[in-house]
């Protein structure tokens, strides 16, 4: 649904009639400041990839997955959302609302019946799903749960052979709540992305862990080749440099807090997030955004609850354009800010 994501920069650049380079793109929760990609052997992009390359051993160290688990690379997490339906009969799935919609567009396609939660859902809810899908952090919300709650919930659905399924695509820079040590489990599965926290959302790179034997039905669903052999080359890579990695988580909570100071300033208080973007109830947010398009600065709108969310800006540059936007915008819409705390 290619209408319903951030990121839609030449769109906007015609709509508004300003050229593509001065815009700032605040419109996606993807890190501005991406892990630096090296140079990829030319025998990377002439050679087929091979599944031995060590990618899922590797991957699995990094998130902390026990060895009775299993570990499938896919092209973006993406991939796994519009496999992994396939895999089941069709059924009632539990995913959340608002967030993502891509989940239960996957499912619904897949045949399944798709049923909204605003909450994790009861005991007695649990009862009737054959799966829940839940988002953690959430997307847009930044909601968070914790992983005993989700453990509570996967416990009750696999009592019924069901499936809990969890979207960690935003969690890298705050790790604490991952389910990854807990898969193994039948009926326990976990995606990770490499788009966001890594800032490599073009690059197409994600992982799936789960029971083993669903982790190679998927794989098998996926056929071979599915992720190129420089994706798979920059994921070992990127996975095995920890020291950009917690110097990025650090930076990320700077710049979130950051965010969250200038967006209050300009009476847009955010009411939830990750270190990746900022999430801004509002009751007008189509208002707000146009009068930020109009300065350059694109964000994405949320209709139904009403809202908006910002991603970081990168360089100081972009910190300055972001403000003179806000200031213009303020002043725009004649909204009443609040003093810098
Ligand atoms: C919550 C969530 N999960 C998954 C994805 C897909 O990420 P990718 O396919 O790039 O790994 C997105 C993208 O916006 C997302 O917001």
């Amino acid at each position: 649904m290619a209408g319903t994501h951030g990121g839609r920069l030449n769109q906007a650049a015609r709509a508004w009639g300003i050229p593509l380079e001065q815009w700032l793109d605040l419109s996606t929760g993807i890190n501005p400041r991406p892990w630096p990609v090296p140079a990829v052997p030319a025998q990377v992009w002439q050679r087929l990839p091979e599944d031995d390359d060590g990618l899922p051993a590797l991957a699995m160290r990094w998130a902390g997955a026990p060895e009775s688990a299993g570990c499938v690379p896919v092209a973006g997490t993406q991939a796994a959302i519009q496999a992994l339906p396939r895999l089941r009969k069709p059924g009632r799935i539990g995913v959340p609302d608002p967030a993502y919609t891509e989940h239960a567009e996957g499912w619904r396609a897949a045949g399944h019946e798709v049923i909204p939660f605003s909450d994790l859902p009861s005991d007695k809810a649990l009862g009737e799903l054959d799966a829940l899908v839940w988002i953690n952090p959430n997307n847009p919300t930044g909601e968070t749960v914790t992983a005993s709650r989700l453990l509570a919930c996967h416990e009750r659905l696999s009592e019924q052979g069901g499936w809990l399924v969890v979207d960690e695509a935003f969690i890298d820079a705050d790790p604490e709540q991952t389910l990854v040590p807990a898969t193994g489990r039948p009926g326990l599965v976990v995606y990770r992305s490499l788009g966001k926290f890594f800032g490599l959302a073009g690059l197409r790179a994600g992982l799936v862990f789960g029971p083993s034997g669903l982790c190679g039905q998927l794989g098998e669903t996926l056929g071979p080749w599915s992720v190129s052999h420089p994706a798979r080359y920059l994921m070992q890579r990127a996975l095995a440099d920890t020291g950009w990695q917690q110097a990025t988580a650090e930076r990320l909570r700077a710049d979130s807090h950051r965010l969250g100071a200038m967006l209050r300033e300009a009476g847009l208080a955010p009411q939830g997030g990750t270190p990746l973007f900022l999430y801004c109830p509002h009751p007008q947010p189509r208002r707000v955004a146009d009068a930020l398009a109009e300065q350059a600065v694109l964000v994405r709108v949320f209709e139904s609850p009403p809202a908006l969310r910002f991603g970081l800006p990168g360089p100081e540059s972009e910190w300055q354009h972001l403000e003179r936007a806000l200031g213009a915008m303020r002043a725009a819409l004649a909204i009443p800010g609040q003093r810098r705390r």
